[in-house]
């Protein structure tokens, strides 16, 4: 990182799936004018590639070499790969537990770390994600960690999915957060855990407008 990009305010909003992180990172984003980053979004477009590529998602050299080239843009409120719109196809389940399994790679995170950081242009950035207050921008002045019960979170993606005409299982959502939560935090490369000067937000009984509203009070009381 230059000393020039030190000097650009970053937001990192950290968290486990479904804590709302996502929506709210997005609104502190716009509400400030900030450029955002969705970190997973990487993480679902490197495993999107290697499936099209016919390259195997523990092959970590193979899945690494196109992480380091991921033809990757965010327009239009569209995410696309190459020259396509891929902007549903890496919300597929599929895609997803793709995605879990090549940022367990060490040489695939190594791969995507430049890539992330040259988000940080002015006026700012807000980035979404795991180790984005641990690890990406460590040097972030203003660090959230956003979290909600597992049950909480599981009625979440259970509204989710019944609103998109889904069929869901509420305690089969819960059982896998769980599951997940127990995952992502004892993996060995960047586990998911607070940054130990994050600011915690437990959302379980809060809107997202007051989580949104929680955050900017935070950035603000941190210039
Ligand atoms: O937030 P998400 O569900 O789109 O993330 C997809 C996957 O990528 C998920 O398994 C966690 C992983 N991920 C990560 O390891 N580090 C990040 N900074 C962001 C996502």
């Amino acid at each position: 990182m230059s000393a020039a990009s030190g000097s650009i305010p970053v937001i990192t909003i950290d968290g486990p799936s479904a804590s709302g992180k996502g929506t709210v990172a997005e609104r502190v984003a716009v509400a400030l004018g900030f450029h955002f980053l969705d970190s997973g979004a990487l993480y679902r477009l490197t495993a999107l590639s290697a499936m099209k590529h016919g390259v195997a998602l523990d092959d970590e050299a193979g899945v690494a070499a196109l992480a380091a080239a991921l033809p990757a843009a965010f327009r239009d409120g569209a995410v696309w790969l190459a020259e396509e719109n891929v902007t549903d196809a890496i919300r597929a389940e599929i895609v997803g537990e793709g995605a879990s399994k090549v940022a367990a790679l060490p040489a695939v995170r190594a791969a995507l770390l430049d890539r992330q950081r040259a988000y940080r242009q002015p006026p700012g950035l807000v980035a979404d994600g795991r180790d984005m207050g641990t690890v990406v921008f460590a040097d972030a002045a203003t660090k959230v960690f956003l979290t909600a019960s597992a049950a909480a979170r599981a009625e979440r993606r259970y509204k989710q999915l019944i609103e998109k005409g889904n069929s869901a299982n509420l305690p089969s959502l819960v059982a896998d957060m769980r599951a997940r939560d127990a995952r992502d935090a004892a993996r060995t490369v960047a586990p998911l855990k607070p940054a130990p000067d994050a600011l915690l937000l437990d959302t379980t009984h809060m809107d997202i407008e007051s989580a949104v509203q929680a955050v900017l009070a935070h950035y603000r009381s941190r210039q």
